[in-house]
């Protein structure tokens, strides 16, 4: 349901979704919420949010104030990218930041409830800077913006149930053994982990060998644009707040990329 704080947010309300109802989650509706974070954290500016009365921010997998989070602090975007999960409710977003105090690459899902777009239920966000893994936002974006990601047409698109066995295929690599040849690899396809590259993305895998299952796993899946994001705990290396988003083309996977945060520290 939407909550009216004041009339600003009204009017906000009124530009974001003009013509959807509470009944169906639209991906105009996400997108347009995916872009009011965009907008807020250019400005450093939460406050601008449209939020529902139950929000949650949640931040590097702990639950955490807004107000003293990363989106308190402008950062000028070089490159962002957007998602959108009609069947959750849910957006992924990501974004890299260069030119900022710090560089900044991050991964953030947002979520809404009763399938209402207009207000914002949670903000879920894992920030990479300097010190993380092979972190360079420089070189991550060089790749990012080389990337095609224009809609996959309709009669080609991956399944939902493909998109999530490959998310959930791709983090159990590390505990079973088998999962790597679950996996369809495309031939051409591209594998950005923090900013180290490998090509093709089905070379090098794990093959088993941790106890840990990376947990506390939520979804973002795009059947539009063939991918999935799974934010999880990468407990198998070391409980590192973490972003797998995986790109599936012509039923093979394209890309891959993740963003992990080992400093185990607010932002
Ligand atoms: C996000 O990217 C789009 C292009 O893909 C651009 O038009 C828009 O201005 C960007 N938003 C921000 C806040 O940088
Ligand atoms: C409020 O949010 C929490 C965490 O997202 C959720 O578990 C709970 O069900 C929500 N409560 C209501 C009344 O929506
Ligand atoms: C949200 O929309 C989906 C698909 O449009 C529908 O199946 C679901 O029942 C809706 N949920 C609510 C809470 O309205």
């Amino acid at each position: 349901m939407v909550h009216l704080r004041h009339n600003a947010a009204l009017a906000a309300i009124l530009t974001l979704t003009p013509s959807a109802s509470a009944a169906d989650c639209t991906r105009d509706g996400l997108l347009s919420a995916a872009h009011s974070y965009l907008a807020a954290q250019t400005a450093g500016k939460p406050s601008t949010l449209l939020l529902s009365s139950n929000f949650t921010y949640q931040q590097n997998n702990k639950v955490s104030a807004i107000a003293s989070g990363l989106l308190s602090t402008a950062y000028p975007i070089a490159l962002n990218r957007s998602t959108a999960d009609t069947t959750a409710c849910a957006s992924y977003t990501m974004w890299i930041s260069t030119a900022g105090a710090k560089p900044f690459v991050v991964s953030t899902q947002i979520r809404h409830a009763n399938n209402d777009t207009s207000s914002i239920a949670m903000i879920d966000t894992v920030s990479a800077t300097t010190g993380d893994l092979f972190f360079d936002a420089k070189k991550t974006l060089g790749y990012i913006q080389k990337e095609d990601w224009t809609d996959i047409p309709v009669g080609k698109r991956p399944s939902r149930e493909l998109l999530k066995k490959v998310g959930d295929g791709y983090l159990d690599m590390w505990t079973d053994a088998k999962a790597a040849d679950s996996i369809p690899w495309g031939t051409e396809c591209e594998r950005v982990e923090g900013s180290q590259y490998t090509n093709p993305c089905g070379k090098t895998l794990p093959r088993g060998g941790s106890k840990k299952n990376n947990g506390l796993r939520r979804y973002v899946i795009d059947e539009v644009m063939g991918s999935v994001d799974v934010l999880c705990q990468f407990d198998s290396l070391g409980a590192w707040p973490d972003s797998h988003e995986v790109r599936v083309v012509d039923g093979k996977v394209k890309y891959v990329h993740t963003v992990t945060n080992m400093r185990g520290v607010g932002t």
